[in-house]
């Protein structure tokens, strides 16, 4: 069961009753989003690159915020999005439009999320001229793709309330799908998901954390 209930910045996140936690940080949903996953991690990496195309790997889709704020920043920099959410508990249609984020981003990108979501579970889908994405209803474990990502979005519950999505073998799973100098970035900084990064051969930074937080982790993987 998931409640809906309002963070520190006035944006709403959803209580897992399950897990026992929340979807995002009660210091800001919104912040959270935009700090650790738009500008740490998909602005970061477009920077990076010359064409203007980027892929994006997230861990835990959830209500698809991460997804639209990407979205909408693609769509107004005129660059190419291929995004592949993994989730093993998808939400409902109704409960996503529960959420109110279609007040963070134009009516055509809400409109083209909405409207797809339900197609998107399980299947390759085209947004927009510039947005195709796919939900990968499964669980990270039995995650499989031949595709190697330019970004990776890591948002699972915390390492407290599901620590099976936090250990080595996980970690290394899910860097396995990056490419060479691509971006893995999480709101989380713990000594063993550092440990476990730099042995797949990333290199490590620690940046200031969204609201709340005192650090978060960016790392790169070396050519
Ligand atoms: C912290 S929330 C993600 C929030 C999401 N990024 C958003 O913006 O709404 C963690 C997500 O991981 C999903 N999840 C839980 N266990 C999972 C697993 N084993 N594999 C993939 N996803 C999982 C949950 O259902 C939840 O949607």
């Amino acid at each position: 069961m998931n409640i809906l209930t309002k963070t520190a910045d006035g944006s709403n996140t959803l209580f897992n009753e399950t897990i026992g936690e929340h979807y995002h940080s009660s210091n800001g949903a919104l912040q959270e989003s935009k700090h650790v996953f738009l500008e740490a991690g998909l602005k970061f990496a477009i920077a990076q690159k010359d064409e203007k195309d980027i892929s994006v790997l997230e861990v835990g889709f959830g209500t698809g915020l991460n997804f639209i704020l990407s979205f909408a920043h693609c769509e107004e920099n005129n660059i190419k999005l291929n995004y592949t959410g993994i989730e093993a508990f998808p939400l409902t249609e109704e409960i996503i439009k529960q959420t109110g984020y279609d007040e963070y981003v134009s009516k055509n990108v809400w409109q083209d999320f909405i409207s797809k979501y339900d197609y998107a579970l399980g299947n390759r889908q085209s947004l927009s001229s510039h947005c195709e994405l796919e939900i990968a209803n499964t669980t990270l474990a039995n995650f499989k793709s031949s595709t190697k990502f330019d970004v990776i979005y890591f948002d699972a519950f915390s390492v407290q309330h599901q620590p099976e999505m936090w250990t080595d073998d996980m970690i290394a799973h899910t860097c396995s799908f990056l490419k060479s100098g691509g971006v893995f970035v999480s709101y989380s900084i713990t000594g063993n998901l550092k440990r476990a990064v730099k042995s797949c051969g990333l290199k490590v930074e620690k940046l200031p954390g969204a609201a709340g937080k005192r650090e978060m982790l960016r790392a790169v993987k070396q050519c």
